[in-house]
C-alpha cells in the first residue's frame, strides 16, 4: 500500500445521480483518486468486504476501473466482483449488490449522457441495498473531497485482464471477473413469465429493441433473443461502443430516432423498446403509439397481476413529485398508498426497504421496482411483453382501456437546455414571487388552488429534502411545475412539466401538446422564461 499526497479539486458534488464530469476533467491527474477515496472515507468499515465495480462502458470506463480496483485494495476491501469487460447496467450493478451481499458498488456512468474523449464520464456509489447512496452520506463524500491530502494505492503496475471470467489477486484483495449478464437474467427470468412472452414471440408478433450502441444490447440479445426467441432483427444498434456511436442514448422521442421512425413507419413492428446509455430508462412504444412514462408506470400497476412475481399483489406505488397523477388514480382503485417524492431514484429507497412500495416510477423514461433498488429499463420491457403476452391486445388498445376506465392525464416536459444558471434561476424566481397573487386567482381558465416550493420528509428517516421543484396547482388537478436539472454538466437546464387531466372519453384523443397548450402559455407568462432564456422553443419536449 503507498500514500500518495494531493490538493483538493473544487466541484466534487454528487449530483442526482453521482459525480458527472467532462472526460477532460476526469482525466486529470488525482482527479477520480481523490473523489474515489472520498468515498471510501465516508462509507463506513468495509475491511475485508465484497465491493462490486462496474460501468456502462463509455470512454475511461477501463481505465478507471483500473484505478479503482487499485485504491480498493490499498484501502482494504477483501473482494472485488466487476463485470467483465468493466460492464455492468445500473440495474444489473444493483443485482449483484444485493444477490452477493456486498458492501457496496461503484458504478461507472454518464447515463444517457454522450460518451467519447470530449464528452461525459461519472461515478456514483451505491450501498449494500443495491441503491443509490442516501443525501446524507453523498453530502459527507462531497465534505470529504473538500479537505482531502492524500490517497492509498497499491504499487501494483500491470493491468488486471477485464477480458477474461476469472480470478486474480491486487495484494491481499480477491479481483473476481463475473459475467456481466447472467445474474441479471436469472433474475428477470424469475419474475415474469417466460413461457408466455416465447410463445408471443413466436407467433406473428414483432418488436424491436433499440439498445443505441450502449450497455444493454448484450443483455437484450440474451435475454430477447437467446432466452426467449425473439428474431435476429429484434434488437438494434445492439453491439456498445466507447462513444455510443457518436449517438445521445436517451430513450425518447427526440433521440431514438431510428426506433421512432420506424413505429411511425410503413409496416411498423407491433412493439417498441428502447433503453439509455447505463440501462436504467426505458420507452414504450407501439405502433405509431407512444407510451409516456408516466402512463406505463400506471398501466403497469393495473396490469401487475398479470406477472408472476406481483401476481399477490404489490404493497404500493410512489412516484416523483413532476411524474403525473396517473399511478396514483390506479393505486386508489387499488386500495394501496401512493407516494409523492423528490425527483431522483434515491428517494425511492427507504420506501422500497420498508416494504411500503413495489412499483416506482419517474416522467424521466424510469420505472422500476423492489427486485433492485434503480430504475431498470429491460424489466419495463419484459413487464410490458409479459401484460402482451397474457392481454393479447396492441399496445394501443390496451392503454386507451386504461384510460377509459381511469382517465387520461395529458402529460409533457419542456427542457431548455443550456441556459444561463442566473437566468435559469429567476426564471423560478418570479413564479415563487408570485406564489401569493397566484393562489386563487384564475390561471388557464383554472383556479389556482396552491403554490409552493415542494419539500419532503421522508416517512421512514423523517429526513426533509427542501426546494425540489416551484409548483403551480390547480383547483382540477392541473399542474405547471418548474424544476432545475441536477444532471446537466453545461449550463443549467430548465424542466417545465405540464399536466391536466381528461376523464371524458370522447375528449381523450388529443394531442398532448395541443391539449396543454393553454397552460404552456400561461407558463411562460408567470415565469417570463423566453424573455429571460432568449429562447422561443425548448431543446427538447417529451
Ligand atoms: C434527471 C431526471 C430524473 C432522473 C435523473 C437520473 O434528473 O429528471 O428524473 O432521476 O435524471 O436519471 P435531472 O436532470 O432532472 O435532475
Ligand atoms: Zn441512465
Amino acid at each position: 500500500m503507498i500514500t500518495i499526497h494531493t490538493e483538493p479539486f473544487e466541484g466534487q458534488k454528487p449530483g442526482t445521480s453521482g459525480l458527472r464530469k467532462k472526460v477532460k476533467i476526469f482525466q486529470q491527474a488525482r482527479y477520480l483518486e481523490n473523489f474515489v477515496q472520498a468515498v471510501f472515507d465516508s462509507i463506513g468499515d468495509f475491511q475485508g468486504k465484497t465491493l462490486v465495480v462496474g460501468g456502462d462502458g463509455r470512454f475511461f470506463n477501463d481505465q478507471a476501473i483500473q484505478i479503482i480496483l487499485n485504491m480498493a485494495s490499498a484501502n482494504g476491501f477483501g473482494h472485488v466482483l466487476v463485470g467483465q469487460h468493466g460492464i455492468l447496467s445500473t440495474p444489473a450493478a444493483s443485482c449483484v449488490i444485493r444477490k452477493y451481499e456486498a458492501f457496496g458498488g461503484l458504478i461507472l456512468s454518464a447515463s444517457h449522457n454522450p460518451a467519447g474523449p470530449d464528452e461525459d464520464f461519472g461515478i456514483k456509489y451505491n450501498m449494500g441495498n443495491g441503491g443509490p447512496a442516501p443525501e446524507k452520506i453523498t453530502d459527507t463524500i462531497y465534505e470529504r473531497t473538500k479537505s482531502i491530502t492524500s490517497y492509498q494505492t497499491t504499487a501494483q503496475t500491470h493491468a488486471i485482464n477485464l477480458a477474461e471470467i476469472g480470478t486474480t489477486n491486487i495484494g491481499n484483495m480477491k479481483v473476481q471477473v463475473i459475467d456481466s449478464v447472467v445474474d441479471y437474467a436469472e433474475l428477470m427470468q424469475s419474475l415474469f413469465d417466460f413461457d408466455a412472452i416465447r410463445t408471443l414471440l413466436a407467433g406473428d408478433f414483432r418488436m424491436c429493441f433499440d439498445a443505441m450502441h450502449a450497455v444493454t444490447g448484450p443483455y437484450a440479445k440474451v435475454i430477447l433473443q437467446d432466452m426467449l426467441g425473439a428474431s435476429e432483427d429484434s434488437v438494434m444498434n445492439a453491439t456498445p461502443l466507447e462513444d455510443f456511436g457518436g449517438g445521445h442514448p436517451d430513450p425518447n422521442l427526440t433521440y431514438a430516432k431510428d426506433l421512432v421512425a420506424m413505429m411511425y413507419g410503413n409496416n411498423a413492428p407491433d412493439f417498441g423498446a428502447a433503453s439509455d446509455g447505463d440501462g436504467d430508462r426505458n420507452m414504450i412504444l407501439g405502433n405509431h403509439f407512444f407510451v409516456t412514462p408516466s402512463d406505463s408506470l400506471a398501466l403497469l400497476a393495473a396490469n401487475a397481476e398479470t406477472v408472476p412475481a406481483y401476481q399477490g399483489g404489490i404493497a404500493g406505488i410512489a412516484r416523483s413529485m413532476p411524474t403525473s397523477g396517473a399511478a396514483d388514480r390506479v393505486a386508489q382503485s387499488l386500495g394501496l398508498d401512493c407516494y409523492e417524492t423528490p425527483t431522483g431514484w434515491k428517494f425511492f429507497g427507504n420506501l422500497m426497504d420498508a416494504d411500503k412500495v413495489t412499483l416506482c416510477g419517474e416522467e424521466s423514461f424510469g420505472t422500476g421496482s423492489s427486485h433492485v433498488r434503480e430504475k431498470d429499463g429491460l424489466w419495463a420491457v419484459l413487464f410490458w411483453l409479459n401484460i402482451l403476452a397474457v392481454r393479447k391486445q396492441s399496445v394501443e388498445s390496451i392503454v386507451s382501456e386504461h384510460w377509459q376506465k381511469f382517465g387520461r392525464n395529458y402529460y409533457s416536459r419542456h427542457d431548455y437546455e443550456g441556459v444561463n444558471s442566473d437566468a435559469a434561476h429567476q426564471v423560478l424566481q418570479n413564479v415563487r414571487d408570485q406564489f401569493e397573487t397566484l393562489i386563487g386567482s384564475s390561471l388557464a381558465d383554472r383556479q389556482v388552488q396552491q403554490c409552493d416550493d415542494f419539500s419532503y420528509t421522508d416517512p421512514i428517516d423523517q429526513s426533509v429534502s427542501q426546494n425540489q421543484g416551484v409548483r403551480v396547482l390547480f383547483e382540477d388537478g392541473s399542474r405547471i411545475i418548474f424544476r432545475l436539472s441536477g444532471t446537466g454538466t453545461q449550463g443549467a437546464t430548465i424542466r417545465l412539466y405540464l399536466e391536466s387531466y381528461e376523464s371524458d372519453s370522447k375528449k381523450q384523443g388529443m394531442d398532448a401538446q395541443d391539449a396543454l397548450a393553454d397552460l404552456i402559455t400561461a407558463a411562460n407568462d408567470i415565469s417570463q422564461l423566453t424573455e429571460l432564456t432568449g429562447m422561443n422553443n425548448p431543446t427538447v419536449i417529451t
